[in-house]
């Protein structure tokens, strides 16, 4: 099939090199021509495993393009799908301009039938906005169908997920639309669900604020378990065995960032506070969420409370491993706490420095774990890359002033890190 993929993020990128993949004839565009440049030099704007290869592969067996040339990308196309972005607003509703914006680009070029597919996370009726805009643009008497088809992949294992999702969502006006989005998904082989737009949209919502709720939910129990000398993972564990519960996002820490469980959260409580009907119960998934933060810092602050003098060396700045996005990266929040109280930072990850110096310019990158660590007065595990999981605890504490660990994604255990000679504080274990 030939296919316009509006806009390389994550998803689009992600998406366009999947399909190219599937043997389909993709065109890929964005307004940022820089981004375009730098894919067309086969420079890939974000890290993810296994995606410059795909991508470079693709693009050598003339399956997928790289443009501005958004004319071409459209009227070429028998389906589109709009991947462009949906930030959030100052009171958490979705700012849906791009997607306003790429719905009128297709209207003003549309020369024949086309599928216009919603990727980009939306609240429920931007279906029907899509429609509406590109039924006011259009100028010609073509036919199109709008359809949602939500996208569920992680960074860090988005190819694979994108491959080999654990269901495809259609969410179609009529059975014949669906069924012809279907043949594009067909030789994954993975559950699919056709349902109505609407529903499809709140599937998206629903899924990703679940899933915050199950991390808010461990976090809330990982801080009794601090109180009364009990261990979190065992815990979970013993939950996860459940199979009505599952294991999976049950890892108490931090809390959760990156660009979509924040924002889908806030998206939800205002959708549903606008038709009338408040969510209490994620507004508390939100505040429980944001205290992981202010509870971390005050420990390190309790136990060094002349932390204006003192120098911690953070590991893992990225929002969670295998990825460099630093968007709403907790890595942030507790820096800037750390450094209004005087700290210095010595700071490690493994590839999200460049980003990390946009948004912290003023601490110290280092070059690699031991380098972060070396004098400091403690280590912070913000992000759990796994080359932190075997580090060299003996060498370690040679380099540091004092041999504390703040553990904020209980990497290490306990036992071991204690016995090796380390005062260690994790989540939610005893
Ligand atoms: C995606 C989804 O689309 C979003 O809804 C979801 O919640 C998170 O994942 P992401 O791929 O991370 O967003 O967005 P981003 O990395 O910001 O990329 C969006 C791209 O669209 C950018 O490259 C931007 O230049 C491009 N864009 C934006 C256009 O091409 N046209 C526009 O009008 C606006
Ligand atoms: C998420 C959804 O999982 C994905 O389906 C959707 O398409 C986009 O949003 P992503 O944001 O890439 O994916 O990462 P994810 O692995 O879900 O982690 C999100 C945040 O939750 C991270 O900050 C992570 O550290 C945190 N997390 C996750 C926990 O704190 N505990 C867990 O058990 C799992």
């Amino acid at each position: 099939m030939r296919l316009c993929v509006i806009g390389s993020g994550y998803v689009g990128l992600v998406t366009a090199a999947v399909f190219a993949d599937l043997g389909n004839d993709v065109a890929c565009v964005d307004v940022d021509e820089k981004k375009i440049e730098s894919l067309n030099n086969r420079i890939m704007p974000i890290y993810e495993p296994g995606l410059e290869e795909m991508v470079t592969r693709n693009m050598d067996e003339g399956r997928v393009s790289f443009s501005t040339d958004v004319d071409s990308g459209v009227k070429g196309a028998d389906v589109i799908f709009i991947c462009v972005g949906t930030p959030p607003k100052d009171d958490g509703e979705t700012d849906l301009s791009y997607i306003e914006s790429a719905a009128r680009t297709i209207g003003e070029r549309l020369n024949g039938y086309k599928i216009i597919v919603n990727k980009s996370t939306v609240p429920v009726g931007t279906g029907d906005l899509v429609r509406r805009v590109i039924n006011e643009t259009k100028t010609t008497d073509a036919n199109f169908d709008v359809v949602s088809n939500p996208e569920f992949l992680r960074e860090g294992s988005a190819i694979g997920d994108a491959l080999n999702p654990d269901r495809v969502v259609i969410g179609a006006p009529t059975k014949e639309v669906a069924v012809k989005l279907l043949e594009l998904y067909a030789t994954l082989g993975s559950p699919m669900l056709i349902t109505d737009v609407e529903s499809a949209e709140i599937i998206k919502y629903a899924s990703n604020s679940f899933l915050a709720t199950k991390i808010s939910f461990i976090n809330a129990i990982a801080d009794i378990c601090e109180k009364v000398g009990a261990n979190v993972n065992d815990v979970a564990k013993g939950m996860g065995a459940d199979k009505r519960i599952g294991k999976d996002f049950l890892n108490a820490g931090l809390g959760f960032g990156g660009s979509c469980f924040p924002k889908d959260v806030l998206s939800l409580i205002h959708t549903s506070g606008k038709l009338g009907a408040e969510f209490s119960l994620l507004k508390e998934v939100v505040k429980i969420n944001e205290e992981r933060v202010n509870h971390f810092v005050h420990r390190v602050v309790d136990r060094f409370p002349d932390v204006g003098s003192c120098t911690f060396g953070v590991l893992g700045l990225a929002f969670k491993p295998d990825t460099d996005d630093m968007r709403e990266a907790k890595s942030i929040d507790i820096i800037k706490q750390l450094t209004a109280h005087g700290a210095k930072i010595r700071a490690f990850d493994p590839v999200s420095m460049d980003n990390a110096a946009k948004e912290m310019p003023d601490i110290t990158y280092c070059d690699n774990a031991y380098d972060a660590l070396t004098g400091v007065d403690a280590m912070i595990v913000v992000t759990e890359w796994r080359e932190f999981k075997l580090l060299d605890m003996e060498r370690i504490k040679g380099l540091m002033k004092t041999p504390v660990i703040f553990d904020g994604r209980n990497v290490y255990d306990a036992g071991r890190v204690r016995s090796a000679g380390f005062e260690y504080f994790s989540i939610g274990r005893g």
